[in-house]
């Protein structure tokens, strides 16, 4: 696969054309940002730790059925997937409160929801991705109906299967965000990542946080936290 030009740098990666249109190369940086990039730094081997993680969790996905634009891990950093149009849509799923939710409703972090919740906001970093709702989404012509129904059940799915995969590796997923696009022929599949970066990850028994909160809150501990999930992730794969 040849890497031709790039196609778009965002906060945390970077995308390349091919010589297959179909396919483009997604490249992990160590850049991390929060508060729609107010803040800005760097989590030291956290493209390596993100691409593997995300590669590893979008194959048991596939697996499961979702289906995904991941196709081949080629090196450490950068991976080949499928070229989709990214649905300007950002899909929340919340088991636990934590971050925005508790803020917004006033409530502690750490309350466990009888069933989990979702939301969605308007990827749209100029406006500070705002929230929304599916009858905005769709006056604002982002999605069709059809495909949010799709994306919702797909959203509830990984839900579930990240949710037991990590308790299997002694890990509560709090809460996460999901980003779907299109392929050329309009099929839905989940794209972006799935990392600490887009997770939160909580040890199950101590309660620490092993996520990007630790960056976005200044609580020190951050790479150390990366290299904790990941080697938690790599023991329970190991073994199975
Ligand atoms: P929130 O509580 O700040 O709304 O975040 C919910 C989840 O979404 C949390 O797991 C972190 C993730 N997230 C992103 O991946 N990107 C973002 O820009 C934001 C704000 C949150
Ligand atoms: N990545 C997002 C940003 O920079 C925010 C976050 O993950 O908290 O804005």
């Amino acid at each position: 696969m040849i890497q031709g030009k790039q196609l778009y740098e965002g906060k945390a990666k970077k995308v390349f054309e091919t010589d297959d249109p179909e396919l483009l190369i997604v490249s992990y940086k160590d850049d991390a940002t929060a508060f729609n990039g107010l803040k800005k730094g760097t989590i030291q081997g956290k493209g390596v730790i993100n691409n593997k993680m995300s590669n590893a969790l979008m194959r048991m996905l596939e697996k499961k059925g979702i289906p995904t634009h991941f196709v081949e891990e080629l090196s450490e950093r950068d991976t080949l997937v499928r070229r989709v149009k990214i649905v300007p849509l950002e899909v929340i799923i919340r088991n636990i409160s934590a971050g925005s939710f508790a803020k917004h409703y006033g409530v502690e972090e750490g309350i466990v929801f009888d069933a989990p919740t979702i939301e969605f906001s308007y990827k749209n970093d100029e406006l500070g991705d705002p929230l929304l709702n599916e009858y905005h989404a769709l006056a604002l012509k982002l999605a069709t109906k059809e495909e949010i129904e799709t994306i919702k059940d797909y959203s509830f799915r990984v839900n579930e299967a990240l949710k037991e995969f990590w308790l299997s590796c002694g890990v509560t997923l709090v809460d996460f965000k999901l980003e779907f696009g299109r392929l050329s022929d309009g099929t839905i599949v989940l794209a972006d990542e799935i990392s600490p970066d887009t997770c939160r990850l909580w040890d199950s028994k101590t309660h620490e946080k092993l996520d990007k909160d630790r960056f976005r809150r200044d609580m020190g501990g951050v790479e150390d936290a990366y290299r904790e999930i990941m080697g938690r992730m790599e023991k329970q794969i190991g073994e199975d």
